[in-house]
């Protein structure tokens, strides 16, 4: 099976609400090198109106957009729900020159679901189709989507991956955990193996990835064609270093390369005029598995937890030691 959106066995930054900001993946382009594809979080499509552009370009970040490279790198995730503008926005979309839209259909927040989006839309294969179909037939560029298995089970879930191959998705993402497992049991990869078997288009495996052998087994095990990262990418934003290049570092290196990710972080979104307040939740938020594995790790965490304000949570992070 053949794609130009990623390559064989490629790896994908997931798509994170609240973390991957255009700052948080500049970060990791420049610090962190090596993702063959990274992923905005979702953009509600709006049930009236729409965004002014500058709003869309400003979501995808204008310097990805502005790169013709990374513009066609980064999955601009939309999430919608069955009353609200999709054709509207993807036109827009196309219009501003986006070239990737990826569509949510997996996300199990309560207000989500309640407006008939995300993983709510696994229910109602007659109005995905409707909505799938009309994204493909509205917008030239990469068009992909990303599903939980199914709501409450996985009955339905065969039927899914081809009607989303039938209205013309070029890729699937499969997270292999229904709705109603949230994040309670581990995630089921044989989900996965089913889409590749019943799938003409490629398959991307997520879930529980936390290292480069869980990706390299999530391979081999389900045939999938590439694997996406998201718990995991925010443990170790420098993951692809261990996936491509084999390294397997000490955790003193581990710490520094925490370090390094997390001020150069900083820099940028003090650069960008966030106040301390914005700055000290947002590293508490991007620290959330980034120290585990370090012996004093968890110890670590909960100081920058506890920790006030910025230069407390660079002291706390400096000055950690590995014994
Ligand atoms: C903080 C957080 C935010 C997330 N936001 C999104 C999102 O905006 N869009 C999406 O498709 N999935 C989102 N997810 C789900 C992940 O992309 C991924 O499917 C899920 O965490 C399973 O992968 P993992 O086991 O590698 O974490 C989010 C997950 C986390 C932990």
């Amino acid at each position: 099976m053949k794609t130009d959106l990623i390559k064989a066995g490629g790896i994908i930054f997931a798509p994170m609400e609240g973390v991957t900001d255009p700052i948080y993946r500049e970060t990791v382009t420049e610090v962190c090198p090596g993702w063959d594809v990274l992923a905005c979080d979702f953009l509600r499509v709006p049930n009236a109106g729409h965004y002014p552009k500058k709003h869309l370009i400003k979501h995808l970040g204008e310097r990805f957009y502005n790169d013709p490279d990374w513009n066609a790198r980064t999955m601009f995730q939309i999430l919608t729900s069955p009353n609200a503008y999709t054709v509207e926005m993807v036109k827009q979309i196309q219009e501003v020159g986006i070239k990737w839209i990826d569509l949510n259909l997996g996300c199990p927040s309560n207000t989500v679901c309640k407006n008939g989006g995300g993983s709510f839309l696994l229910k109602d294969l007659f109005t995905l189709e409707r909505i799938v179909s009309s994204i493909r037939k509205n917008f030239n560029g990469r068009f992909t989507c990303k599903v939980r298995v199914g709501w409450a089970d996985g009955g339905q879930f065969s039927d899914t991956i081809k009607l989303l191959n039938d209205a013309g998705a070029e890729m699937i993402t499969v997270h292999g955990r229904t709705r109603e497992m949230m994040y309670k049991e581990p995630a089921r990869w044989h989900w996965i193996e089913e889409a590749v078997k019943v799938s003409q288009v490629p398959i991307v495996g997520n879930g529980d990835v936390w290292s480069a052998l869980d990706a390299k087994r999530m391979l081999k095990d389900t045939g999938c064609y590439a694997v996406m990262v998201a718990r995991g990418a925010l443990k170790t934003p420098w993951f692809p270093m261990h996936y491509y290049e084999g390294v397997q570092e000490t955790p003193d290196v581990r710490l520094m390369m925490a370090q390094k990710f997390l001020s150069v972080y900083a820099e940028k979104m003090l650069a960008s005029g966030v106040h301390e307040k914005g700055l000290v939740k947002q590293l508490k938020s991007v620290t959330r598995f980034i120290f585990d594995e370090l012996p004093e790790g968890e110890a670590l965490r909960r100081k920058v937890l506890l920790s006030q304000s910025t230069s407390n949570i660079f002291n706390e992070i400096n000055g950690a030691s590995l014994c």
